[in-house]
């Protein structure tokens, strides 16, 4: 009997990698690395599901009692400062009073993303508390931003559109276009480098870009201090949360990227499916044996069985993921990791016109390296359901159509990626693809739009 216990101790322990075949092995070494504490698979389910929870978890806490161990995507972060209607100066002094608002959070991402625990970026200069992430909410659904305070982060990052846009270019202020697709602007916190050609080189530097973009805010770093420094309620909040450095464009910009890191992808079918793998084997006895002695191990298999009874994984989605890994789609080349991104640029002849020019040089601007001509940066699978249109150019109307690009081997280029090559794929195979993406969709944190300073 014990001997036995060993037995799948080390199977779900050590030899985890090699006993689910073909997934990216960083999500594979950190199921297996995040085993340790008992509790962080059941909880990182609750902040997704359950929205009551947050405050009674047993975690530590500071002395006011919100807790500073979170797991992000938790709804009490993207809440609003509690009230109704517009926000007043009163309701803003009595949340900044409350000290546990200004602790700087120890935040843990949920299954699936977890798998990237390593790579969390941008934190350490620019710490998370629950005060910086509801000033930067605030900022990010405020048209006053813009020149003529029609235009807010969210008009083309929107909730209602997974955090993008449903438009080819992104639509700024008195309707102008720019030549680019609005990308995602959730999952942030794995993310270093942004915009498809990585020319920021944080999301504090990206998120006061678009202010200052002549076609999307049209509004100078200046004039939108000055706004913002005339509405008392900001004013409260960035001497509050910035020390006595107040309102200027680097403290908007923290504001903005820590609102950005809190939105996160809760666990889709796909996680539950792949930490449900590893039990696969084992029959009723040895279960019951695991329950009775590994207690962390039984509660990823009873997170993993509860999720997918809520958000069950096709036979299709489930031969997609299998494929998505394989050699021979070649997706999970580049689509890798815990955010299936490698956040890499790559030339995937998208955008190529029939005389083989590029509209779009993409990586090339910012490097000026010939290899770089016509790459861009490659983007997350998770959601991907939600955002269409795809690609950098907006071009492409559906998943199937994505998926027949690569079949194709995209379109020729003397830059074109050597990973892109004519595919053999069948109709059951582009369909299961599809379906395989359509199952890395979780939930995104509810948030509050309104509740601003007036
Ligand atoms: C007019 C539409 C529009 C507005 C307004 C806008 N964006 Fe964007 N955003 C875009 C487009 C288009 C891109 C891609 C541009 C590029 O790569 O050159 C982008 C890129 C980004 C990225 C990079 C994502 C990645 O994967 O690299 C983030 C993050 C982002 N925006 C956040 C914001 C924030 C925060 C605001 C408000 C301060 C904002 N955006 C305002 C359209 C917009
Ligand atoms: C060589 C690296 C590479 C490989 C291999 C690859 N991709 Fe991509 N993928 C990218 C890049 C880079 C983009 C963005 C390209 C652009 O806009 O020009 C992209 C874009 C996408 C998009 C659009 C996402 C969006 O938000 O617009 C989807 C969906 C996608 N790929 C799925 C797949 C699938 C499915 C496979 C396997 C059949 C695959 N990719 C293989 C790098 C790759």
């Amino acid at each position: 009997m014990y001997a036995r216990f060993n037995l799948f101790a080390l199977i779900l322990a050590v030899n985890l990698p090699f006993v689910s075949v073909g997934c990216s092995p960083s999500m594979e070494s950190v199921e297996t690395a995040d085993a340790a504490p008992p509790a962080e698979q059941p909880s990182a389910d609750a902040a997704s599901e359950a929205t009551d929870t947050a405050d009674t978890e047993e975690v530590a806490s500071s002395d006011s009692g919100k807790p500073t161990e979170v797991t992000l995507g938790d709804p009490s972060l993207t809440a609003g400062i509690p009230g109704e209607g517009s926000l007043s100066n009163a309701e803003i002094k009595k949340w900044l009073a409350d000290e546990s608002n200004h602790q700087v959070l120890d935040v843990t991402l949920p299954l699936g993303l977890s798998a990237g625990a390593s790579e969390i970026k941008g934190l350490e200069g620019n710490p998370l508390t629950r005060a910086k992430i509801e000033l930067g909410r605030q900022l990010y659904f405020d048209t006053r931003l813009s020149a003529d305070a029609t235009v807010s982060c969210a008009s083309c990052h929107s909730p209602d559109h997974g955090y993008a846009a449903d438009t080819q270019f992104g639509v700024g202020v008195r309707g102008q276009t720019g030549g680019r697709n609005s990308p995602v602007a959730y999952n942030r916190i794995l993310s270093d480098k942004q915009f498809w050609d990585g020319r920021a080189e944080s999301l504090e530097d990206q998120a006061v870009g678009p202010i200052a973009n002549p076609i999307e805010m049209s509004n100078t770093h200046e004039t939108c201090v000055a706004t913002v420094n005339s509405v008392e309620g900001y004013r409260l909040q960035f001497d509050k949360v910035f020390s006595d450095e107040g309102v200027t464009i680097e403290n908007i910009g923290k504001a903005i990227a820590s609102f950005e890191r809190a939105i996160v992808t809760a666990p889709s079918a796909f996680d539950y499916h792949d930490a449900l793998r590893p039990f696969l084997q084992f029959d009723e006895e040895t279960l019951q044996e695991i329950k009775e002695e590994d207690p962390a191990a039984w509660a990823r298999y009873e997170t993993a069985r509860g999720g997918l009874e809520k958000r069950p994984m096709s036979e299709s989605a489930q031969r997609g993921r299998d494929l998505f890994f394989a050699d021979k789609s070649q997706c999970a080349t580049c689509h890798v990791g815990a955010n299936l991104t490698d956040e890499k640029y790559h030339n995937i002849g998208v955008g190529v016109d029939e005389n083989g020019k590029i509209a779009d040089v993409g990586r090339f601007e910012v490097t000026k390296d010939e290899k770089d001509m016509g790459a861009f940066k490659t983007p997350t699978i998770r959601n991907v359901a939600q955002t269409p249109p795809y690609m950098h150019d907006g071009g492409m109307k559906t998943l199937a159509e994505v998926v027949e690009h690569y079949v194709q081997g995209g379109t020729p280029h003397p830059h074109l990626s050597d990973k892109i090559k004519k595919l053999e794929l069948s109709e059951q195979d582009k369909q299961d693809l599809v379906a395989f993406m359509e199952a890395c969709t979780g939930e995104l944190p509810s948030v509050e739009r309104g509740r601003l300073p007036q």
